[in-house]
């Protein structure tokens, strides 16, 4: 059996996608991503989803080394966003009959994306799809996981769950495509990392999608991004449900942007403190320099963010500003919060921070510290005050 073979009559036809930057033009791309697709061969054929647009003739090339010219019957979409569905209109091309199964949704967007209206199956929650040979597929929605048509594939005779991009990674697929054949470890921070940008908004959502899954007895998850689960299915279940509960887990993240180096200093002295006063992990973070991405994965990994910047124009410095919205965008509802700031000649940034902290409804671990002007040895005092009130918090936890 081919390694692309998952599961008799189940195959990976998915591509790897090593030179796009920026995925959705926003998050950074260090070890790739790949775009699942999969066929499920029974005496008709079902394609589940396809991949990005510019890897089209990969998809296809992948099909006929799985089916040979064996005509696909029906294709599944399971969500809609074009990182999945931008070949559609090829595959359409290429297997005229195809019959394009979607909910109501799905079958608008399509409409909207490609202006294909015809040749479609509306499935509802639960509908089945008898490809024979003992494939049957049935359909159940996960709205916003990550957009509203959102929905998932169940395969009940081979205990197989083609899930869209709920328990999805970052990272390309390096040969392997199931758990046992790629190196798990790779993709833990990776997941993490997808999931706080892409679905860290929806918490509720995955939850829900989460109670779903659960009561299905699932052996195989074939998510849309990176490999296909079996062995690691209750971490990838538990690292689902843990940064959709917003549960953080122990340690501190503290992320500061600085002009000259002064709040620099401060960040620097937190962080020092929190280490000698032994709690930890500590992830240190300057704003101006960072990648996005990474940051929002480690504020979704930790219970507790300690931000500080300059005044700038009366305001926040941009780089703070920017790590407030996408937080703000998270609707994170809480994390221990700490925070530090200074200004030359008239302050704002730290009254900003504290205003923040009120509307997102976070608790503060203790009083602001603000510096005006260079680091001294006052204003380091008061970081070390800062931190140690930090560590007795976290210590009487
Ligand atoms: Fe991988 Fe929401 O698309």
């Amino acid at each position: 059996m081919a390694i692309t073979e998952i599961l008799p009559g189940i195959h990976y036809v998915g591509v790897n996608d090593r030179t796009t930057t920026r995925f959705e033009a926003l998050w950074s791309l260090p070890i790739g991503v790949s775009y699942n697709a999969y066929l499920v061969v029974g005496e008709k054929i079902a394609l589940i989803d396809t991949v990005e647009e510019a890897f089209g003739s990969r998809l296809e090339a992948n099909i006929r080394e799985a089916i040979g010219e064996r005509k696909i019957d029906y294709l599944v979409v399971n969500h809609m966003e074009p990182d999945h569905s931008s070949s559609i209109t090829a595959l359409r091309r290429l297997y005229p009959d195809l019959e394009i199964v979607g909910n109501a949704k799905t079958l608008q967007m399509i409409d909207g994306f490609y202006g294909i209206a015809g040749g479609t199956v509306e499935v509802k929650e639960g509908d089945t799809l008898d490809l024979g040979s003992r494939k049957v597929l049935s359909f159940h929605m996960i709205p916003m996981v990550h957009w509203p048509e959102t929905m998932v594939t169940w395969c009940a005779g081979d205990k197989t769950l083609f899930s869209g991009d709920a328990f999805g990674t970052f990272g390309a697929l390096d040969g392997g495509i199931t758990d046992s054949q790629v190196e798990a470890d790779r993709y833990w921070d990776e997941m993490r990392r997808y999931y706080a940008c892409i679905v860290g908004k929806y918490g509720g959502p995955v939850q829900k999608a989460l109670q779903k899954v659960r009561t299905l007895p699932v052996e195989t998850i074939c998510p849309t991004h990176g490999p296909v689960w079996q062995r690691e299915i209750p971490r990838v279940m538990d690292i689902y449900d843990k940064l959709s509960r917003y549960e953080g887990e122990p340690g501190v993240v503290v992320a500061y942007a600085s002009m000259y180096g002064n709040t620099e200093q401060m960040a620097e002295r937190v962080a020092r403190e929190l280490a000698a006063e032994g709690v930890g992990p500590v992830r240190v973070y300057n704003l101006s320099y960072a990648d996005p991405s990474v940051v929002l994965r480690d504020v979704f990994r930790f219970d507790t963010l300690i931000v500080g910047g300059p005044t700038y124009n009366g305001n926040l410095f941009p780089p703070v500003a920017e790590l407030l919205d996408r937080l703000a965008a998270r609707c994170i509802p809480q994390r221990k919060f700490g925070w530090f700031g200074s200004f030359c000649w008239a302050g704002a940034s730290v009254r900003l921070l504290g205003e923040f902290a009120q509307k997102m409804k976070w608790e503060p671990l203790c009083d602001p510290v603000e510096m005006k002007q260079g680091f001294s040895s006052d204003a380091c005092g008061l970081c070390r005050t800062l931190a140690g009130r930090i560590a007795e918090r976290r210590r009487s936890e």
